[in-house]
């Protein structure tokens, strides 16, 4: 038995075809029922006429309840009014399993948090499949630009000795006879061992932060691309990050129109996401966000309240270059016109949503990334390999993590990114 994809009804109008599914809602009565059929490459109505059908057939439309799984045959027809749209008109209908229970998220209102407990089921609604369609479609567009620029996929370890960030958001684990291990905040130091042997790398997986923090922006599980390139300083960094966000937003664009469409995302702000993004000194931005109505200091790090208000102004992503050296990670090279600065950049997205990318050069001195491991207090021993690559043929290198869910939140205009990940981890939840 041959059976069809929904995406595909448009190349058999007036052929018979089976289809395997769901029936995710239905209305009707008497006469004539109109199943609504997904199969996940698609939605189509299907429709039971009774007279056509026969008793037999029209009685199993009648019986079948919201996500009862079927087989259904019909003819395919295209839409009388709407154009790219086809229907099927039901001649026979197989139940796989019919639902005996009330489905529990039928209801068209319910709380986030109930829709949480339920995100097994949850995924089925079309607003959650459109942002894993979204989702897809970026993963794939970084694999396609960092591919296309020379930079290789390199797997890096998530069971580590050391912290890559900050100390204190280490998820600790007890590591046989080894003593502790963590697991990782981000695999960019084994990058930079591997990019003395292939020169450009990424790594994509799932990293883990142990954040205290309960915002819209935190998980305590993500995923993150860390791109990591030899002989590549400050400027070029950017310009590598901003071809790459312009990639993947074009490929969105145009690749799932009509999950955007389900989203009711506003796709100006997305078709102005062109080179050159904005640029701005950290020190420009404090000024910025003082003038606004903000607290922040010159020696501080941007707020999660500072991101928002600042992109809220912008329809286009900022580059906000050279923090603090002291609110940034140990690794980061320092501003040779002014030391008391990073060579670094935080990306933030548009439109309030704020940082989806952190990068910096790279402090490719011996004795100065010792000094800085030592004023960090992290451990030296465990550090002696990343050490090693300042020995062994140093080069200026530099690189940048993107977090995925944060930029598929803002891509999807999304405000709380726990939607954009199959199953969200937070500070208090683990389940389903
Ligand atoms: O800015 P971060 O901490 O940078 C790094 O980890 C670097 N080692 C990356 C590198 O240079 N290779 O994290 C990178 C990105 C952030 O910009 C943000 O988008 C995301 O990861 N991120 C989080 N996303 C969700 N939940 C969290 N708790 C996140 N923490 C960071
Ligand atoms: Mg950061």
């Amino acid at each position: 038995m041959d059976y069809t994809f929904i995406k595909d009804l448009k190349d058999h109008v007036n052929s018979d075809v089976t289809i395997r599914g769901w029936m995710y809602n239905k209305r009707g009565s008497g006469k004539i029922y109109f199943l609504q059929l997904r199969d996940g490459t698609g939605e189509t109505q299907g429709i039971c006429v009774k007279s056509e059908a026969g008793e037999e057939v029209f009685t199993k439309a009648e019986q079948l309840t919201m996500e009862s799984s079927v087989k259904i045959t019909g003819t395919v027809s295209a839409h009388p009014k709407h154009e790219d749209v086809f229907e099927l008109q039901i001649k026979d209908i197989e139940i796989l399993q019919l639902v005996d229970e009330d489905y529990p998220i039928a209801k068209k209102e319910h709380g986030v948090h109930f829709l949480l407990d339920n995100r097994h089921l949850w995924l089925r609604s079309p607003l959650q499949r459109a942002i894993q369609r979204v989702r897809n479609t970026i993963i794939n567009g970084i694999y396609e630009y960092l591919n296309s620029q020379g930079f290789i996929k390199i797997d890096s370890p998530i069971l580590t000795p050391n912290a890559c960030e900050g100390t204190t958001e280490l998820f600790e684990i007890d590591y046989f006879d080894e003593g502790k291990g963590y697991l990782s905040q981000s695999g960019q130091l084994y990058l930079e061992a591997a990019i003395f042997s292939v020169g450009r790398c990424f790594d994509f997986g799932p990293v883990f932060r142990a954040e205290k923090s309960k915002t819209r922006r935190h998980l305590t599980e993500f995923w993150m691309m860390d791109a990591e390139a030899a002989f590549v300083e400050h400027d070029e960094n950017l310009q590598i990050q901003e071809e790459l966000i312009v990639h993947v937003v074009q490929k969105v664009l145009n690749e799932n129109k009509k999950d955007l469409r389900t989203l009711e995302r506003d796709l100006e702000p997305l078709q102005k996401v062109q080179a050159p993004f904005i640029r701005k000194t950290h020190t420009e931005v404090v000024k910025e966000l003082q003038e606004m109505g903000s607290d922040i200091q010159e020696d501080q790090d941007l707020g999660g309240d500072d991101e928002t208000i600042l992109t809220e102004k912008y329809d286009k992503p900022i580059f906000v270059e050279k923090y603090p050296a002291e609110v940034k990670a140990f690794y980061m090279k320092r501003d040779p016109e002014d030391e008391n600065f990073a060579l670094c950049a935080d990306l933030l997205a548009p439109e309030g949503y704020g940082e989806i990318i952190g990068g910096s050069q790279r402090e490719d001195d011996y004795e100065v990334l010792l000094s800085r491991i030592r004023e960090h207090k992290l451990p030296e021993k465990e550090f002696q390999w990343y050490l090693d690559l300042r020995k062994y043929g140093s080069v200026p290198h530099s690189g940048f993590g993107i977090g995925l869910e944060r930029l598929v939140g803002w891509i999807c205009g999304r405000k709380h990114i726990r939607e954009t990940i199959p199953f969200p981890r937070t500070i208090n939840r683990i389940t389903p």
